[in-house]
């Protein structure tokens, strides 16, 4: 990519070549990513990757908006989206423009994302309507663990209707595109062929119109779990403590720093 997409040619991308994204949260982070990115996600998963909180209900619109602009100063030619953090938005779609207005406001970010179906359409119209471009995430929503019982794959046991119904009605109140998370793969390509907005997949199937990682999981660098949807790319985890052990070692041993690390005195006439 050249320059970044704009919601409206994310929308344009259904049925297209699928869509790339990957989650940031930091600037050498985000620039590693632009441009091979069609958009990049400011994930309330920051919470969990990179503070150590044990889920995402912890994170506030203080770290989003941080985290946020620090993302933003490293993406030129992929869009950046935020997610609405627990607590900032499920109360009124009036709570909902507030906090989005500020991640936008403070951000420069060109869409947030948000949590929920049916529940929170009225929402997205709000939002929609004034100004605020809406991707959503239905299937497992990570901030409502404590009601749904664990991370499990959603749309088992009869529940594939309701996940349809909310995936309509994103589409219905104008979301420009909705994630997919953990969802079986037909049902996946059920919902895909179905609504007219693109399905970004997470833990769903390559026939989604997209697909989003969490970067610190594809580049193995988050690795006290590994969910079965995600592939691992690199093992940066990994070589990173090796590297660590080596420097401690060195260290210990005085073979660090070598000369070419240290400063010389002043050369006579210089
Ligand atoms: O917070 C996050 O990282 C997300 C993606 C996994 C979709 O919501
Ligand atoms: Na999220």
């Amino acid at each position: 990519r050249k320059t970044a997409p704009l919601p409206e040619d994310i929308r344009a991308a259904k049925g297209g070549t699928p869509l790339v994204s990957l989650t940031a949260y930091t600037t050498p982070m985000a620039r590693m990513m632009d441009g091979h990115c069609d958009f990049v996600l400011v994930g309330d998963s920051v919470g969990m990757v990179l503070h150590g909180l044990p889920s995402t209900l912890g994170v506030t619109l203080e770290m989003m908006i941080m985290h946020g602009q620090a993302v933003a100063r490293g993406l030129d030619k992929s869009m950046l989206v935020i997610d609405m953090p627990f607590g900032s938005y499920e109360e009124s779609p009036t709570q909902a423009f507030r906090s989005a207005a500020r991640i936008m406001r403070e951000t420069g970010a060109a869409a947030i994302k948000l949590e929920g179906g049916q529940h929170m359409a009225e929402t997205i119209a709000f939002l929609v309507a004034r100004g605020i471009p809406v991707m959503a995430h239905i299937g497992l929503t990570p901030q409502s663990i404590n009601t749904l019982g664990g991370y499990k794959v959603q749309g088992r046991d009869g529940q594939a209707g309701a996940l349809l119904a909310d995936a309509r009605a994103v589409t219905e109140a104008g979301a420009f595109s909705v994630v997919l998370e953990k969802v079986p793969a037909a049902l996946a390509d059920q919902i895909t062929a179905e609504i007219a907005i693109p399905t970004i997949g997470i833990g769903a199937s390559a026939g989604c119109d997209g697909q989003i990682l969490v970067v610190d999981d594809m580049l193995g660098l988050f690795t006290t779990f590994k969910p079965k949807f995600v592939k691992r790319y690199a093992e940066f985890g990994t070589a990173g403590e090796e590297a660590i052990k080596t420097y401690a070692t060195e260290v210990r041993a005085r073979s660090f720093p070598a000369p070419e690390h240290t400063f010389a005195d002043k050369a006579p006439g210089k």
